[in-house]
């Protein structure tokens, strides 16, 4: 039973409880009111959603980057909530969410917590091949544990030798076997790969075929062959583990495989244009946090003889900082809205809404910084956190170049040499 979609008890018992709990000495500012845009049962879900995080998640969130840790309390807390299934359909145990939710929502954690949105949005970048390649066996096997966050999913496309170049570079292989698939090869930054209980794992199963010779399959945990390696350790999002993941002589039965042969690196393409508004999401939930701190700093610090917020060239920082966030925001809703369509430029939309959202989010960070000074600097305020958790954000679900060569080549094309 989805809470979310049902429970109105526990919403108010939700909102019956205590108000804020704030560790550092700067409050933060009131979350923002209700958006026009918004429909009544998003904004019950994004009601949850904030007093789960002004109570939970805010708390928690310097000790969990301290620690560098996964957060099993907060993977609990979303789970128990029905946040880690929301844009799953219903038939398949989800919550049934549109898209533009699901983005409000990871939003919404990121302002306190990059490394707990994490979670929610790589638990739909897991399970989303299944949901797109799968079969309906498939995702009847699998997407209610994910839905409900009794399982945690990761997803393994990037090589030692093959990031950018997905395709091209990929050495991982799948040689069939009967009715099994004989998966060798090394994984590396797999987001929450050492967690995971099901990990969707890109291989070449015809090297002669390109990016049409490459298949999805679904490895289970414990699977013989599969293991887990190298931790990686990191400058932000330190409490979502980044792992190496090894495929020796690695059996997984050909029901496991996600859609055809040779349709893996479609999937593959596919799943990233619903991912990606994801990632645009975490980082602009990191900007709106990083700003909301620093404007209440701003009024609170006194120098020359005034709160600094009245100093002019402070007020252009903040200025700026909101028109940027704001314009960010307008882009990544249009592409989650496209999302939730399934429109054909929706392939663009994303890539736009992670460029932006990601340069928004590293520009704003930084100023925040700047904006407190030498506190910024200090890790007894949140925001120099939250600029190292920004970073990844231009780096990740394909870096910002690569944003900008799917919406150039939606324009102009990819150029082929002419065959002779
Ligand atoms: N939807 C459907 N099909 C698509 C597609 C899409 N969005 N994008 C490409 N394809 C198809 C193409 O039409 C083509 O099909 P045909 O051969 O039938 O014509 C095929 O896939 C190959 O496409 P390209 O020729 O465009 O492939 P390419 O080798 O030039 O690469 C790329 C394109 C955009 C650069 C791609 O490799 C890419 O996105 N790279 C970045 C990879 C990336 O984002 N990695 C992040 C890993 S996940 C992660 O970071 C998660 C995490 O930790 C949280």
């Amino acid at each position: 039973m989805c809470a979310l979609s049902t429970a109105s008890g526990m919403l108010s018992a939700m909102r019956r409880k205590s108000s804020a709990v704030t560790p550092s000495n700067v409050r933060r500012m009131a979350v923002a009111p209700p958006r026009p845009d918004t429909s009544d049962e998003e904004e019950m879900i994004l009601d949850v959603v904030r007093q789960l995080v002004k109570e939970r998640v805010e708390p928690r969130a310097a000790a969990i980057d301290a620690d560098g840790d996964f957060p099993w309390d907060i993977k609990r807390l979303f789970a128990e909530n029905d946040l880690l299934g929301i844009p799953f359909p219903a038939e398949y145990g989800g919550v049934g969410g549109s898209f533009v939710t699901y983005v409000k929502v990871v939003e919404e954690v990121s302002k306190a917590c990059a490394s707990s949105a994490l979670i929610i949005a790589v638990q739909e970048l897991g399970a989303l091949p299944i949901l797109i390649g799968g079969t309906d066996e498939q995702k009847r096997r699998w997407i209610p544990d994910l839905a409900s966050g009794a399982k945690i999913a990761a997803y393994a496309l990037t090589e030692p030798g093959s990031g950018s170049d997905a395709a091209g570079s990929m050495r991982t292989k799948a040689r069939r076997d009967g009715d099994d698939y004989v998966l060798d090869g090394t994984k590396i930054w797999i987001t929450q790969g050492s967690v995971a209980d099901v990990v969707t794992v890109f291989a070449v199963n015809d090297p002669t075929k390109g990016a049409n010779g490459i298949s999805a399959f679904v490895v289970e945990k414990g699977t013989p062959g599969f293991s887990v390696g190298k931790l990686e350790k990191k400058m932000g999002i330190r409490g979502s583990p980044t792992v190496e993941l090894s495929f020796e002589n690695c059996r997984v039965p050909a029901a496991n495989r996600l859609g055809d042969e040779g349709e893996g690196f479609k999937i593959a393409m596919k799943v990233l244009d619903k991912s990606r508004p994801g990632i645009a999401a975490q980082a602009l939930g990191i900007a709106q946090g990083a700003l909301d701190y620093a404007t209440e700093y701003t009024k609170q610090r006194v120098a020359f003889g005034k709160p600094i917020s009245q100093q002019q060239g402070l007020q252009f920082m903040l200025a700026d900082m909101k028109t940027e966030i704001e314009a960010a925001r307008l882009l990544l809703y249009e592409a989650a809205r496209k999302c939730d369509e399934s429109a054909p430029d929706m392939t663009t939309w994303a890539a736009m809404a992670k460029l932006k959202c990601g340069d928004v989010a590293m520009s704003v960070t930084t100023d925040a910084v700047q904006l407190l000074g030498g506190y910024g600097y200090s890790t007894e305020y949140p925001v120099e956190r939250m600029m190292r958790d920004a970073k990844i954000t231009q780096i990740y679900e394909g870096t910002q170049q690569i944003q900008r060569i799917v919406i150039a080549r939606a324009m102009v094309g990819k150029w082929s040499p002419p065959k002779s």
